[in-house]
């Protein structure tokens, strides 16, 4: 389900969503202020570090430290529930916290969160596996709008080619000089990437999606109202999205093996290695 390009959703229940979160992580959140520089468009929690990034405030780190991580290990314990087949594999990745208004945000053009994409970081490449995100409206009184479009299938279809896909796959593979090179500067510290052909197409196909007006606009919509206290889990890789309005929502980000789906066929990846005729995400 997840996999074809759904959103699982669970409504807010008696107690907190699809899983409980203490009142006392919720009140530190909403007390919890972020830098509004570009820079920092979420407040980020790294589980691997136990530490925050992106507050204004660094006198709040401790209390957000220790609300986010309860709400990563509660977010975890609950996707590792539901999906265990995912969690024997999955790598985790970082939780965020989501506390500016989204109406009217004045971000960069490529940062913008109103405008429908598919996730890709820049920071850390997944090599053909998958992001599957659970996000939680920690308001307690605003729903969070969100915009989906056609998943991943219907999506290259109509636009990887556009995009740039042939370019793409004609990148340099994983025994190429140049990719050896940064992996060499990448282990000495560098602040450069080894990205696989497939990650560095989905990165510049974030950045297309946002800047093409033809697709925002006529592209198909699906309208969500999430309400306070609501779950929901999709792969951000799949399933084009934006948000429109709403504040305070928290996220907590796994990246699962391509080897781990129901059906590896439906992987972004496996997708566009079909329609290269090669393999790219290696
Ligand atoms: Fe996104």
């Amino acid at each position: 389900m997840l996999e074809h390009g759904n959103l699982l959703y669970f409504p807010p229940a008696p107690g907190g969503a699809g899983f409980p979160i203490p009142p006392e992580v919720i009140a530190a959140l909403t007390g919890t202020t972020q830098d509004a520089r570009a820079i920092h468009k979420n407040i980020a929690y790294k589980p691997n570090k136990d530490a925050v990034s992106g507050l204004v405030d660094k006198s709040q780190a401790g209390v957000t430290r220790d609300a986010m991580r309860e709400y990563s290990k509660r977010a975890l314990a609950f996707m590792a529930g539901i999906l265990p087949e995912y969690a024997a594999q999955w790598k985790v990745d970082y939780a965020s916290f989501r506390s500016i208004e989204e109406r009217g945000r004045k971000l960069p053009l490529t940062k913008r969160n109103d405008l429908l994409h598919v996730d890709a970081f820049p920071t850390r490449p997944v090599f053909g596996d998958m992001i599957l995100r659970c996000f939680t409206n920690v308001s307690p009184s605003q729903q969070r709008e969100w915009l989906t479009s056609d998943p991943f299938p219907a999506l290259a279809e109509r636009e990887a080619r556009n995009a740039g896909l042939d370019r793409y796959a004609a990148l340099p593979g994983p025994d190429s000089a140049k990719r050896a090179a940064v992996r060499v500067l990448h282990g000495m510290g560098l602040p450069v990437v080894d990205r696989s052909p497939y990650d560095a197409f989905m990165l510049h196909f974030h950045d297309w999606m946002k800047a093409n007006a033809e697709y925002q606009k006529n592209c198909s919509k699906y309208r969500f109202d999430l309400p306070p206290g609501s779950t929901w889990l999709v792969f951000t890789d799949v399933v084009p999205h934006a948000v429109l309005g709403g504040r305070l929502a928290m996220e907590q980000t796994v990246i699962v093996s391509r080897e781990s789906l129901g059906d590896r066929a439906l992987a972004p990846a496996s997708i566009l290695e079909r329609m290269a005729g090669k393999g790219l995400a290696a």
